[in-house]
C-alpha cells in the first residue's frame, strides 16, 4: 500500500499545539505555528521541535540559540492559525494578527502571554530531519496558567480548536 503521511498525520491528529516565538535582528518576535513538538527529557526538562528549513524561524533559532514555545488560549485561534500561514520575512505576525507578548524571565525571547503554558527553551543541539530540522532545547522556564484552555490542531493542520471538557 502506497504510503501517503499526510493522510497518516491526520489520523493521528488532533495535536497539542504552540506557538514558536524567536527574537529578529530587528527586534522584533516572530511567531510561528508548531504541531510538530514534544517533551524529551524530565530531568533535565527538555523539549524537541521540529521546523521546516524554509521556513525563517528554523534559521533565527540556529543564530540566537533560544526560543520560546507558548501553549496558547482557545481565544486565539484565528491569530494563532494564522501564524502558520505566512512567514516573518513578510509579517511582523505579533503586530498585524493582534497577538499580546509577555516578558520572558531567563531567556531574552518575548512570550505569548495568552497562554496555558509558555516555555523558556535553551538550544542543546540541531539534528538533520531532511526537509526539517530537529532542534532539542532546555526548558530553563515555565509560565503556567491553568485556567486557560489550550488548542488543538485538527484534521492533520486544517483548523485549531480546544478539546471541550
Ligand atoms: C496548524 C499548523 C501547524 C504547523 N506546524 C508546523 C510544524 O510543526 N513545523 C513546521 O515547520 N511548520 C509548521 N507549520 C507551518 C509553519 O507555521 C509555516 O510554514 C510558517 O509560515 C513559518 O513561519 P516563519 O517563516 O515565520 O518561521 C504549521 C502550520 C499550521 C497552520
Amino acid at each position: 500500500m502506497e504510503l501517503n503521511i499526510g493522510a497518516v498525520q491526520k489520523l493521528a491528529s488532533p495535536a497539542p499545539f504552540g506557538l514558536v516565538s524567536v527574537r529578529t535582528p530587528e527586534g522584533r518576535t516572530n511567531l510561528m505555528a508548531l504541531s510538530w513538538w514534544m517533551f524529551a527529557s524530565n530531568h533535565p526538562p527538555m523539549l524537541a521541535v521540529a521546523l521546516s528549513k524554509k521556513g525563517l524561524s528554523g534559521e533565527l533559532i540556529e543564530k540566537n540559540k533560544e526560543f520560546g514555545l507558548s501553549l496558547v488560549d482557545e481565544s486565539l485561534k484565528e491569530a494563532a492559525f494564522a501564524c502558520g500561514t505566512c512567514s516573518g520575512r513578510k509579517v511582523d505576525k505579533a503586530a498585524q494578527f493582534g497577538i499580546e507578548l509577555k516578558a520572558p524571565e531567563i531567556i531574552k525571547t518575548p512570550l505569548v502571554a495568552e497562554s496555558k503554558a509558555a516555555l523558556e527553551c535553551r538550544l542543546v543541539s540541531v539534528t538533520d530531519a531532511s526537509d526539517h530540522n530537529l532542534f532539542l532545547a532546555e526548558i530553563v522556564a515555565a509560565h503556567c496558567r491553568e485556567e486557560l484552555n489550550q488548542l488543538y490542531a485538527w484534521d492533520g493542520y486544517k483548523r485549531l480548536d480546544s478539546i471541550k471538557k
